[in-house]
């Protein structure tokens, strides 16, 4: 049964493979004894073989062994977790007031934890979730669930244009309104409307729960993420941010007024019935908080926009769609999964690692290269890649009406 589903996969070109790295994760990558240049992780800013966590990271097993031994609330929450959720709390208190933070071994069950967690905090049937259209798969499993759980009403939202969402919270009369959105959408990398998300859900008094793993590190001064950049305040804010993309580690936190997080430990399942990560990460992410806040993570963002700039200018002679992505994620959309395959393969051969993302992790018939920039590219390595492009569109758009 399992073979026979897997060759429809195949058929229908929708097969995943996996790739064995044989190096660390950087813009230089082994794949097969073949040397890549990786335009495809999400450790925006480089982090992930930078010597200074790798020293943190040996320093934090010394001190602190390699396991934790329980979940949080048995004997597993050591003062490395303490000390890196109070970090984590402090680098978001100036938008939601009265914050603490809770650390997570993935963003998956972070998000899981909170939507399940959350939609107990009214009668069952009385929850009502919105969920932006492309929100990640994260996302629309923790509202699966909560739904499942709870009989929570789920409506979806295109988060481009508010109207809809509008129109039912005016109409929603629910005592639990929770509105979850990606701050930056994965698949595309353009940004959530935050600022007038809030402002609905100040005004129909809703939750607002944002889901910023691809903000955090990379967004506003101090890359605390997108509520530093919209410069919003609110404690009906419910924030996720990663720490495995541009913190360069693993893990995820929640962020949100106390009296929330202290919900969400007493009711997440996630939270609760979960191993911590070793204590040794949570050392290792104090340190890649203070690289992200402090000059090198400055400079590393403006090489970043830097790349972005570059991309956005030179690449305007494309035929492919662009989405107007202010963000290190910039898809080149293809269309079919014949063609972003091939393209994907046309790239490989050239040397590049960029594989194509095709259903279900974006709308059918909108298969993409994602391509996502790190600050540890060059300006050179970008217009490399533009070039390569070039000719691949041509081969591709060839083939493609031949
Ligand atoms: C928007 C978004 N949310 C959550 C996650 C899950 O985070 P993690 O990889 O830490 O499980 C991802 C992962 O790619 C993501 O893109």
């Amino acid at each position: 049964m399992a073979e026979h589903q897997i060759e429809n996969l195949d058929a229908q070109l929708l097969k995943r493979k996996l790739r064995v790295t044989e190096s660390p994760c950087d813009v230089t990558a082994y794949v097969g004894q073949r040397e890549l240049k990786a335009f495809c992780s999400n450790d925006y800013l480089g982090l992930a073989n930078h010597p200074d966590l790798i020293n943190a990271l040996t320093e934090g097993a010394m001190r602190y062994g390699v396991g934790s031994g329980a979940s949080h609330l048995i004997s597993g929450h050591s003062i490395a977790h303490e000390l890196l959720e109070k970090k984590l709390a402090e680098c978001e208190r100036k938008h939601i007031p009265n914050a603490r933070a809770l650390f997570f071994s993935t963003g998956y069950l972070a998000n899981v934890n909170a939507i399940t967690g959350l939609a107990r905090l009214a009668e069952s049937s009385d929850v009502s979730i919105y969920s932006a259209k492309l929100n990640h798969a994260s996302i629309i499993d923790g509202v699966r669930l909560a739904s499942a759980q709870t009989k929570a009403t789920v409506t979806l939202f295109d988060h481009q244009n508010l109207h809809s969402l509008l129109e039912s919270l005016k109409q929603d009369t629910h005592s639990l309104k929770l509105i979850v959105v990606d701050g930056v959408f994965s698949m595309d990398g353009d940004l959530a409307p935050v600022k007038q998300l809030l402002e609905l859900a100040e005004q129909y008094d809703a939750l607002l729960m944002v889901d910023d793993a691809h903000g955090f590190g990379v967004l506003g001064e101090q890359g605390h993420g997108i509520l530093e950049k919209c410069d919003v305040h609110s404690e009906r804010i419910i924030y996720m941010g990663t720490l495995g993309k541009a913190a360069g580690v693993s893990g995820a936190f929640l962020c949100a007024s106390t009296p929330f997080i202290e919900w969400l430990i007493q009711k997440g399942r996630p939270y609760i019935y979960s191993t911590a990560t070793p204590p040794a990460i949570a050392h290792t992410l104090l340190h890649s908080i203070e690289l992200i806040e402090g000059d090198e993570g400055k400079r590393r963002r403006q090489q970043l926009n830097q790349l972005i700039q570059i991309w956005q200018t030179e690449m305007s002679f494309s035929k492919w769609l662009k989405v107007e992505s202010p963000t290190a994620i910039q898809p080149v959309i293809l269309g079919s999964n014949a063609n972003a395959l091939a393209a994907a393969k046309l790239l490989d051969e050239a040397g590049y690692w960029i594989p194509a993302i095709r259903p279900p992790t974006v709308p059918v018939g909108s298969s993409r290269l994602r391509i996502t920039f790190s600050a540890n590219h060059s300006e050179n390595d970008v217009r490399e890649l533009i070039k390569t492009l070039k000719r691949i569109e041509q081969t591709v758009e060839r083939e493609h009406q031949a």
